[in-house]
C-alpha cells in the first residue's frame, strides 16, 4: 500500500527557462492524488537549512512560461557538509516529507541517489540545458538553450559579414558540447569546437582560409566553453574555486582561440561569451511539453511506488530508469552528427 502523503520538491543545479513549468507540473499531479507538496528552497540546502515551504495551487499558477526556479536553486551538497546527511533526515522527518522529487542534472541526482541508502525515497528528472544526462535523449532546458544559442549564431552572422570579422560564439557545455552543435548546426556555424572532440589550431586556420579561397571573408565559429585544443601548450584559464568543480569559473577558451587566430592569419577575431542568457528567459514550446510530461511522470512513479529511479525520454516515449543505471556513465556525444556537421565548413 502507497503511504506517500506528502511530496518535497526541489531544483538543484543549474536552472533553466522550463524549471518552473516542471513545478508547476508536479504541483498539479499531486494535486490529483491529494498529495501534499513542500517546496524544498535552494536545492539540497533547503533540506539542510530546513528551509521549506508549502506549496498551494496560485503559487504555482502563471509560472509555465517563467524562466528561473520559484524554488531558489544552489550546489550545496550534504555530504560535503559536516552532519549535513542527518540534518536532511531531521528536516525531512519535521516536514512530514514522505517522498523527494529531484529536478536537476548528474550532481543534484547523484545526491538523490546516494540518500535512498538511507532510506529516504526518491525520484528524479532530468534538467539541465547541458543535454548531458545519460539514457536521455533530451534534458529539459537544452531546446530552449539551444533556441538561444541558435538566435546568437543568427545575429552574429550579420555583422560579422558587414564586418569583414572571424566571430566567435562561446556557449556553455563544460563536459558536453551539445549545446555547441545543435546551435551551431541551427545557426549555419562555420566551425563547431566541443569538448568531446580536441581539436586542431592547423585545422581551425584552414576551414577560415578556405572559406576566404572561396569569398567568404568572414567565419561564425561556435565553442563550447570546455572545448580543448590538442596542443599541449595553449591554456584553458580556468579559476579554481571552494570545493567543487562547480564553484570553477568556465569560460574563457573563446578568447584563447581568438588571440591564436589573429596571431596566424591577421584576421579581426571577436569574441561573444553567451554565458547565463541561455538559461533565462521562456522556455521554447518543447520544453514546456517535455517539462509537463516529466512532472507528472514523476508523480505516477512515486505513486506507484518508484523509487531512486529517473524520468527518462527515448525519442518520444517517456519512461524511468533506475537512477545507478543513469548515474553511472556520461550520456556519449553523437559523433556521427559532429561529423555530419562538418561538410558545411
Ligand atoms: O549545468 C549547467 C551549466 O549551465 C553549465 O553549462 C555551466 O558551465 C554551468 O552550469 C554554470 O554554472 P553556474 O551558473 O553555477 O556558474
Amino acid at each position: 500500500m502507497n503511504e506517500i502523503k506528502t511530496i518535497g520538491i526541489l531544483t538543484g543545479g543549474g536552472d533553466t527557462p522550463a524549471t518552473n513549468a516542471i513545478i508547476r507540473s508536479v504541483f498539479v499531479k499531486a494535486e490529483t492524488y491529494k498529495y501534499k507538496v513542500m517546496g524544498i528552497k535552494n536545492g539540497w540546502d533547503g533540506l539542510v537549512s530546513g528551509n521549506v515551504i508549502e506549496l498551494k495551487r496560485d503559487m504555482v499558477s502563471g509560472i509555465l512560461d517563467r524562466g528561473g526556479t520559484m524554488l531558489g536553486s544552489a550546489r550545496v551538497n550534504p555530504f560535503k557538509i559536516e552532519n549535513g546527511v542527518e540534518m536532511v533526515k531531521e528536516n525531512i522527518s519535521k516536514f512530514s516529507i514522505d517522498s523527494i522529487i529531484c529536478i536537476g542534472g548528474d550532481d543534484a541526482n547523484i545526491i538523490m541517489h546516494r540518500l535512498s541508502q538511507y532510506n529516504i525515497k526518491g525520484v528524479g528528472i532530468p534538467q539541465t540545458i547541458d543535454n548531458d544526462i545519460n539514457l536521455n535523449d533530451y534534458s529539459i532546458g537544452f531546446d530552449s538553450a539551444v533556441e538561444i544559442a541558435t538566435d546568437a549564431v543568427d545575429k552574429l552572422h550579420t555583422t560579422a559579414s558587414s564586418h569583414h570579422r572571424i566571430m566567435i560564439l562561446e556557449v556553455m557545455g563544460r563536459e558536453a558540447g551539445w549545446i555547441a552543435l545543435y546551435s551551431g548546426i541551427a545557426g549555419g556555424a562555420d566551425l563547431i569546437l566541443i569538448p568531446e572532440v580536441p581539436f586542431d589550431y592547423d585545422y581551425v586556420v584552414d576551414v577560415i582560409e578556405k572559406r576566404r579561397e572561396r569569398g567568404k571573408d568572414y567565419s561564425i565559429i561556435v565553442v563550447a566553453e570546455g572545448a580543448k585544443p590538442e596542443l599541449k601548450n595553449a591554456k584553458v584559464e580556468v579559476k579554481p574555486g571552494l570545493n567543487n568543480i562547480h564553484q570553477m569559473q568556465f569560460g574563457g577558451i573563446g578568447n584563447v582561440i581568438a588571440k591564436e587566430i589573429e596571431k596566424r592569419t591577421g584576421y579581426e577575431t571577436r569574441v561573444t561569451v553567451l554565458g547565463h542568457l541561455q538559461r533565462g528567459g521562456k522556455p521554447t514550446a518543447f520544453d514546456r511539453i517535455l517539462a509537463t510530461r516529466a512532472g507528472i511522470k514523476a508523480v505516477e512513479l512515486v505513486h506507484e511506488g518508484k523509487f531512486d529511479c529517473m524520468v527518462c525520454f527515448e525519442g518520444n516515449v517517456i519512461k524511468s530508469e533506475p537512477m545507478e543505471k543513469v548515474l553511472c556513465d556520461y550520456k556519449p556525444m553523437d559523433l556521427d552528427l559532429y561529423e555530419m556537421s562538418r561538410i558545411f565548413y
